[in-house]
């Protein structure tokens, strides 16, 4: 039975410590789904065509995942379209404590059977988040390594805009 997986996220941008779960992920799953959404409460550096230019450009070497964007509820994205797991990356217990309430919420929202699985985020990406990246970027600061190169050269270009 082949099982359909997704990951969801703002991606304002995406990060290696992203990467390395949709890596992980399109291994253990057949297909995985990496869907952008608004997270109305950040204020974003791309917009979400860029940032979904963006996601495709580095996941481009992986074969069975494809890039979408959503709005409104994601659980009604993914009782729509049927994926039987939704990944979250864990990086703290931070994390944990925030991740434990949406997967709790999501699953009464869910009308399937799909399950939230979380994978442990790789030690050496466990401090990267967007926000931070963009931060250390604005005021010259190296972020090689922690985003793939190609997003290193879209924030100095948006920030050459700004
Ligand atoms: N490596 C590096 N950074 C990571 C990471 C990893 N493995 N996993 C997460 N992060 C970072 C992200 O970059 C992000 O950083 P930022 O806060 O600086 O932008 C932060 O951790 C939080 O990421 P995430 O938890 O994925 O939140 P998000 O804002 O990117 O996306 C949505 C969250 C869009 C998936 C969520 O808000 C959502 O589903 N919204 C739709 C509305 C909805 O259904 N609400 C009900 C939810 S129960």
């Amino acid at each position: 039975m082949e099982r359909k997986a997704l990951y969801a996220g703002s991606f304002d941008p995406v990060t290696c410590g992203h990467l390395n779960i949709i890596e992980r992920a399109a291994r253990i799953f057949d297909s995985l789904t990496v869907v952008v959404g608004v997270n109305a409460g950040k204020k974003a550096m791309f917009d979400l065509e860029e940032r979904l230019e963006i996601l495709k450009e580095v996941t481009g070497y992986l074969p069975n995942v494809t890039v979408d964007t959503f709005s409104g509820l994601l659980a009604d994205y993914i009782n729509e379209k049927g994926f039987d797991v939704y990944v979250r990356g864990l990086r703290s217990t931070n994390d944990f404590e925030n991740e434990l309430h949406m997967a709790q919420m999501n699953a009464r929202l869910f009308t399937g059977d799909t399950e939230t699985v979380f994978l442990m985020t790789d030690p050496k990406y466990s401090f990267i988040s967007s926000s931070l990246v963009k931060e250390v970027a604005s005021f010259g600061g190296s972020i090689d390594g922690l985003v793939p190169e190609y997003v290193v050269s879209r924030i100095r270009s948006k920030l050459q805009e700004e």
